[in-house]
């Protein structure tokens, strides 16, 4: 299963995940046309995948959708945590409605399909054909769980949630042998970003912040996600991976300090 999978990061894991052989829960709340898209690309290259509609901040249509996803599969092993949204504003004019949506969104949402995919594990108990783990969350997080982001400090606040969302599970989850890890992507060429990159000059002042000089792809995300649910990861547990060009190694420092 994977959440917000009809475009940008949470598509291209999707994507990868069906390579990799899974059958794909395309989680979709907005957009249909990109779920669609998502479903038939995986099946024209052989996999298998399913949309399915639901705001992961309802704890109904969470609920429905985990059902409906394990009725078509038959169960779940694989929960990927990516729904986010990003309501940018100064802090003396941010509403309340743009700080409670994306909270709701990034944060309130993962904890309810953490919990929902959680509870189905503990349920099932552990595949050995399949895993070691009776099965494995992550959470799409963002180099701001640590990196403080004036303008967006709903977004930079929802993202330091997740980080001990994440952590507290897992040293929760980790005696139930459930494997959880999150992703931090850097800036990567997605629609929620698009502004940061579009234009020549937008891109130049946006490499300024990352060492390896070069905005990320979602291919670059999913690809360790596949790793990180794969059992090559099977000893990696209550971490979080920077997938971001370094953007976390404060990269004005290389010029003084
Ligand atoms: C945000 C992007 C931003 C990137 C790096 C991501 O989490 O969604 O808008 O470009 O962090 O700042």
């Amino acid at each position: 299963m994977v959440t917000g999978a009809s475009s940008g990061i949470g598509a291209a894991i999707a994507r990868e995940l069906g390579l990799a052989g899974a059958n794909v829960s395309v989680n979709y709340s907005g957009h249909p046309e990109g779920a669609s898209q998502v479903v038939q690309e995986i099946t024209a290259s052989g996999g298998r995948a399913l949309a399915f509609k639901a705001d992961v901040s309802q704890p109904s249509e969470v609920q429905a959708m985990f059902l409906a996803a394990r009725d078509a599969f038959g169960t779940l092993d694989i929960l990927v945590n990516n729904a986010g949204v990003q309501r940018d504003a100064p802090f003396l004019e941010m509403t309340l409605e743009q700080w409670n949506r994306v909270l709701e969104i990034n944060l309130t949402g993962a904890f309810l399909c953490a919990q929902e995919a959680a509870r189905k594990f503990v349920r099932r108990g552990i595949c050995p054909e399949r895993s070691c783990v009776a099965g494995k969350i992550i959470f799409v997080s963002s180099v701001h769980e640590v990196i403080p982001w004036a303008g967006h400090v709903n977004y930079a606040a929802s993202k330091g949630g997740l980080m001990l969302l994440m952590k507290s599970i897992a040293q929760e989850l980790g005696p139930l042998r459930i494997r959880v890890n999150s992703i931090a992507p850097g800036a990567i060429k997605t629609p929620i970003n698009r502004p940061a990159w579009e234009t020549p000059e937008a891109e130049a002042k946006l490499l300024g912040l990352v060492p390896v000089k070069r905005v990320g792809e979602a291919q670059d995300i999913a690809k360790a996600a596949v790793w990180l649910a794969s059992e090559d990861a099977s000893y990696v547990h209550g971490v979080t991976l920077f997938v971001d060009g370094g953007m976390t190694l404060y990269p004005a420092f290389a010029l003084g300090g």
